[in-house]
């Protein structure tokens, strides 16, 4: 783990002495870390053997979100974003929580769903009925597709019939997959098992292909913020507001989000601001990631948000419930040195350790976006960080980028025009 994930004053280092503070309490080499970001981590030749007609490769920035303690222990969270202040909002909302406790995370069952269609069923339920009196033998069938992994000590692990109605049923086989992601492994089971299925069933074979709605697969994540730690200063240092008038705005925003589907899609959205952040830098599979998350949030037959939050006595209490399928080996882990190092700087552990940071990162940054829009707004604290990918639009480069962020912050002008004009007085200047 990393021996601390406060690093103080981190943002104002510049980018060397701030590659060199993160190898130093991560104990990953610096050159290792150097080299693995080179080119945005990815080689044209590499990405021209992952993917067809390549043309070159598109880089983001990769940074570290900073504070988080997870489970009792301080981690590292890596994100690649391309939004301004998602890094930054994810590591003082870790900030405030880690003073109460930090983040507590748990996966409860990780399991993959393979789904097996069939359609004319004549007799659907006498279908199901001996579907499942014969699953402990379609389950050692399915696991004669997988070697690997029930070596690894996964395998499938259970199977469910559901009937859709009309003839068509759907057998659901549910699949530990150890540390892979699952979706090559669900897919060959469900592919695997088909004819066999369909067979006992007395139907016509269709589809065979993973669930991205692992709902087996969920990740939990708890965490609490004190009322002291939440309120906002003024421009003078004075509170602006209490920290329990915060608290109250957060929980007014949530039961907005808990009530409002077009406010829940926008609170889901911050929170997948944090977990895609963690999921592309560690190299997984973001439109699983995103179509599992927002077809959890909408099992109940309405969109819902996938975290809560509640005051208790003087605490905020914050609860983020949500399918996470990711994986630490295979996939383009194996050829992305920069995801490979994501995993090693966050000391990953397993593909359950990544779900839990990456659900974390998703809890911070829903209590920074809340805590912004129930006090003074997103835009100041964001335009302001907006600002110096302005200025480097406008034309800045070096100490120029800061000098004319900086102006543009001060004059609350966050357009490229305005940029122009400071940039043009400061070289006159
Ligand atoms: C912007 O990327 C995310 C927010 O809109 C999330 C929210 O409204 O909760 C600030």
């Amino acid at each position: 783990m990393a021996r601390e994930s406060r690093i103080s004053g981190f943002y104002r280092l510049p980018l060397a002495e701030r590659r060199r503070a993160v190898a130093d309490v991560t104990g990953v080499e610096l050159d290792e870390l150097i080299s693995s970001l080179e080119r945005g981590g990815l080689d044209s030749t590499v990405a021209d053997k992952i993917v067809e007609n390549v043309l070159g490769t598109y880089g983001l920035p990769f940074g570290i979100a900073l504070n988080a303690r997870v489970n009792g222990k301080d981690r590292l969270l890596p994100m690649v974003v391309e939004e301004p202040s998602v890094i930054a909002a994810a590591s003082n909302a870790a900030r405030i929580v880690r003073s109460a406790g930090g983040f507590i995370a748990e996966v409860e069952e990780a399991l993959m769903t393979a789904q097996i269609q069939l359609t004319e069923v004549a007799d659907a339920p006498g279908a199901r009925r001996r579907l499942e009196a014969r699953s402990s033998e379609l389950l050692a069938r399915a696991a004669e597709a997988v070697p690997g992994l029930v070596a690894r000590g996964g395998g499938p692990r259970s199977l469910e019939v559901r009937d859709l109605g009309d003839g068509m049923l759907v057998v659901h086989v549910y699949l530990d997959c150890r540390d892979a992601m699952g979706a090559n492994l669900a897919n060959s089971v469900a592919e695997a098992l088909g004819y066999e299925i369909a067979l006992e069933a007395g139907g016509r074979l269709g589809l065979r292909i993973l669930s991205n709605l692992c709902d087996r697969r969920l990740v939990r994540v708890r965490c609490a913020a004190r009322a002291e730690d939440l309120q906002t200063r003024g421009e003078d240092g004075a509170a602006a507001l209490e920290g329990s008038a915060v608290i109250e705005g957060i929980v007014n925003a949530s039961r907005f989000a808990e009530r409002d589907p077009y406010r829940a899609a926008t609170h889901n959205k911050g929170i997948m601001n944090g977990v895609d952040s963690v999921v592309v830098a560690t190299g997984n599979d973001y439109r699983a990631v995103e179509a599992g998350a927002h077809a959890y949030a909408a099992r109940s037959g309405s969109y819902r948000p996938l975290a809560v939050w509640r005051r208790e006595g003087d605490l905020l209490t914050g609860e983020l419930v949500m399918p996470l399928a990711l994986g630490i080996v295979g996939g383009t882990l194996r050829v992305h040195p920069a995801a490979r190092l994501a995993l090693k700087l966050a000391h990953v552990t397993s593909a359950d350790d990544l779900a839990m940071l990456a659900a974390s990162a998703g809890l911070a940054s829903n209590l920074a976006a809340l805590r912004a829009l129930a006090t003074e707004g997103i835009q100041r604290g964001h335009m302001s960080l907006h600002a110096r990918s302005i200025a480097t639009a406008a034309g800045a480069v070096h100490d120029e980028v800061d000098r004319v962020a900086s102006a543009l912050a001060a004059a609350r002008a966050y357009d490229i025009s305005a940029a122009r004009r400071i940039l043009l007085e400061l070289r006159g200047a």
